[in-house]
């Protein structure tokens, strides 16, 4: 009957909603969606019902405990879709094992002039220009902590977050002691279950200094003074050479970190396949398909060399079960996704979550720990 649910609620969205929502201007359909969210996520017979036509439940194959947090399955939501998390109840409800909310900043910010998004329905992608806008670490830590305990339940919570986005904020020294008060504040409040430092926006005016090893030994090194009693990840640009990202990664391992998310919006455009017509005036990183691929490579050389000392979630592309098992079949125990939701609809974790459990079973393996870098046993 679930299933039933689910499938049809696919077919709605892909049938009827989509091409409505895909008429219209991508900012706006975004803003409508939290306000639409923000309401129906209120009710707890409203919670239910979502839950009960969406999320699938699978604890023999799909919960794994990490780092000490329980995650009863592993597919989220990537940092940017709900930025001042306002959506916890409903991405709970929607069956999602995680949540990546933010990037939240210590200082608010308004982010870049709109538009922020532009869709490219061809290649399956988004063009991202949104340059971190939030309403700030005490505003939004506020809202968090008034949530009541029934609702939130264990679910796990990842705060992204990286230094505010504003003109005051303008060395490295600066956004190092910004990044680290934002973070004292993360520790005093407890909400988070993990937290991750976003080290690659594209879109500020910082331009990355932390995708340097010597900027990011710095930042750690003043991260590890905040003692922060949840697992730090770090959220690791796309498209690096092999010999950058493991400049980062070396840094990352001598500071104890407990895992990385590879990877973010790809920025040279020249290197993916983009189907729709895109003008160099439209600012911003792609997000969806175009990532897949070199995400991918990222995360399977990772586990390669560190599977052991660093735990990955695996972020770019995820459209489907296929995917997801893709990535973690290269490394990773935690998927997470944006562009997939958005053409796909919010039955997609579901439906990903459910069809994982065939592919494991296809596959001869009894959980998914046991698939988790498969690839690399071959
Ligand atoms: C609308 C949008 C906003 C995003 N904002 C953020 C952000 O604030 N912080 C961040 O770390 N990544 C951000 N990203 C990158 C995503 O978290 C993710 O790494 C990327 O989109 C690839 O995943 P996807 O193909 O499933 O969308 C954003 C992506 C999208 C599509």
């Amino acid at each position: 009957m679930v299933t039933f649910f689910s499938y049809t609620s696919k077919f709605l969205y892909r049938h009827v909603a989509k091409p409505v929502l895909f008429s219209m201007q991508p900012d706006g359909v975004h803003n409508g969606m939290l306000a639409f969210s923000k309401v129906v996520q209120k009710p707890r017979i409203m919670r239910r019902m979502i839950s009960g036509t969406l999320a699938y439940k699978n604890p023999s194959f799909l919960t794994q405990t990490i780092h000490g947090i329980t995650f009863h399955n592993p597919i989220g939501i990537s940092a940017g879709f709900d930025k001042n998390i306002e959506m916890l109840p409903m991405l709970r409800s929607i069956g999602c094992g995680l949540m990546e909310g933010g990037t939240v900043t210590n200082i608010a910010s308004k982010g870049n002039p709109r538009p922020w998004f532009h869709r490219l329905p061809s290649t399956q992608a988004l063009v991202v220009h949104a340059g971190l806008p939030n309403h700030g670490i005490d505003t939004i830590l506020a809202r968090l902590a008034s949530i009541p305990a029934h609702v939130r339940g264990d679910f796990p919570l990842n705060i992204s977050t990286a230094p505010s986005n504003v003109a005051s904020i303008d060395t490295t020294k600066k956004m190092i002691a910004d990044c680290v008060a934002g973070l004292k504040k993360i520790k005093k409040s407890g909400v988070a279950s993990m937290v991750t430092i976003n080290l690659s926006c594209p879109n500020t005016t910082a331009k990355e200094p932390f995708t340097n090893p010597k900027e990011l030994d710095q930042l750690l090194a003043a991260i590890d003074k905040v003692k922060l009693p949840v697992p730090v990840f770090l959220k690791m640009p796309n498209q690096l050479s092999w010999r950058q990202f493991d400049g980062l990664l070396k840094v990352a391992v001598k500071h104890g970190i407990a895992g990385v998310t590879i990877a973010n919006l790809v920025k040279n455009r020249s290197l993916v396949d983009i189907k729709d017509p895109l003008a160099d005036t439209t600012l911003g990183g792609i997000s969806g398909r175009p990532t897949f691929a070199p995400s991918n490579e990222l995360i399977r050389k990772t586990y390669q060399k560190y599977g052991d000392q660093l735990t990955i979630i695996g972020v770019g592309g995820v459209f489907s079960a296929e995917d997801a098992y893709e990535k973690i079949k290269s490394g990773a125990h935690l998927v997470e996704l944006i562009t997939g939701m958005i053409f796909e609809g919010p039955g997609i974790v579901g439906q990903i979550n459910r069809e994982l459990v065939t592919l494991l079973k296809r596959d001869g393996y009894t959980h998914i720990s046991q698939a988790v870098g498969a690839h690399l046993r071959k």
